[in-house]
């Protein structure tokens, strides 16, 4: 297990990210039109890139992460003469200074830290590039403590928010893009179409209200997990550095999952770590339920 992960200023990256390539982020040369995908892992990075690549009428390639790789990596990126996605599981104080200088498009999404820990707890059981955990509430333990991969959900999160404001970031809620959220009454499709919609506004992108309703068919879950058995989508391309294996992304795509794992207790105590964490964070009532 000792060779599966490396702290780099604290934080767990898989050995996929060589420490050479993350000590020399801030070298990296970003482009005005760069247009960053931002996530703590399991919160719909997948099912957003999905969205965005549907949305261009024009060339784009969707990078692998930022983060994954060694020190290649980075002239790779710099050889592409295409306007370039970048995925990146990064938090704001990691992610390369470029971007920020050059005040680049960022699409932060996130969702329901009880969901994506349920949701994190299966890629670990899965995912060989990841240590085994033994129980749900092993994992559980590890993910409040932040001893996870990515680091903590919460440090994520909050350093990401501090930014939310920032013209150029847009920040998007998993939940929103599912149906009946709280107060979301609209239908699944007509609730990720108004997302979608936002999106294409935030990256300038003008488009048809009938793109937009195929754009949602095809985003939904069942579609891309057909999709990636079918091999339609190239099978060894992720946007996660934790694996190139398509087929580990598409486990259940629901809302609400944590019910089906926490217990009574559980839930006490994660909400419990929840307050004090978030107590600054005005953006807290959105995440949970
Ligand atoms: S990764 O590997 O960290 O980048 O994972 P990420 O893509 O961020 O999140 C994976 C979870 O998103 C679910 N998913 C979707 N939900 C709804 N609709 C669509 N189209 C969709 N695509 C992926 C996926 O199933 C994972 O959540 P869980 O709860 O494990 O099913």
């Amino acid at each position: 297990e000792a060779e599966l992960i490396h702290k780099f200023k604290g934080i767990s990256f898989t050995t996929r990210s060589s420490p050479e390539l993350l000590n020399s982020l801030d070298t990296f040369d970003a482009r005005e039109d760069d247009v960053l995908l931002v996530s703590y892992p399991k919160s719909g990075t997948h099912w957003l890139a999905g969205v965005i690549t549907k949305l261009y009428n024009t060339p784009v390639t969707l990078t692998t992460p930022i983060e994954l790789g060694d020190m290649s990596k980075l002239e790779e990126l710099n050889q592409l003469s295409s306007k370039r996605i970048i995925p990146t599981h990064l938090d704001y104080n990691m992610l390369p200074q470029h971007f920020k200088n050059k005040k680049c498009k960022m699409i932060y999404i996130s969702r329901n830290p009880k969901d994506t820990a349920v949701s994190m707890y299966h890629y670990y059981r899965e995912n060989p590039n990841l240590p085994t955990v033994d129980t749900w509430t092993a994992f559980l333990d590890l993910f409040l403590e932040g001893d996870v991969v990515c680091g903590s959900w919460f440090d994520h999160f909050l350093s990401w928010e501090e930014h939310k404001n920032d013209k150029n970031i847009l920040f998007l809620f998993y939940e929103d893009m599912k149906k009946k959220y709280k107060n979301f009454i609209l239908p699944v499709s007509q609730n990720l179409s108004k997302i979608v919609k936002e999106i294409s506004i935030f990256l300038g992108i003008s488009i048809s209200d009938e793109d937009i309703q195929d754009i949602c068919k095809k985003s939904s879950f069942s579609e891309m997990k057909k999709d990636t058995e079918k091999e339609n989508s190239d099978p060894s391309h992720t946007v996660c550095a934790l694996t190139s294996n398509r087929n580990l992304i598409f486990r259940k795509g629901t809302v609400g999952d944590w019910k089906n794992h926490f217990t009574p207790k559980q839930n006490l105590r994660f909400d419990e770590v929840f307050s004090e964490k978030m107590k600054l964070s005005k953006m807290a009532k959105y995440l949970t339920y």
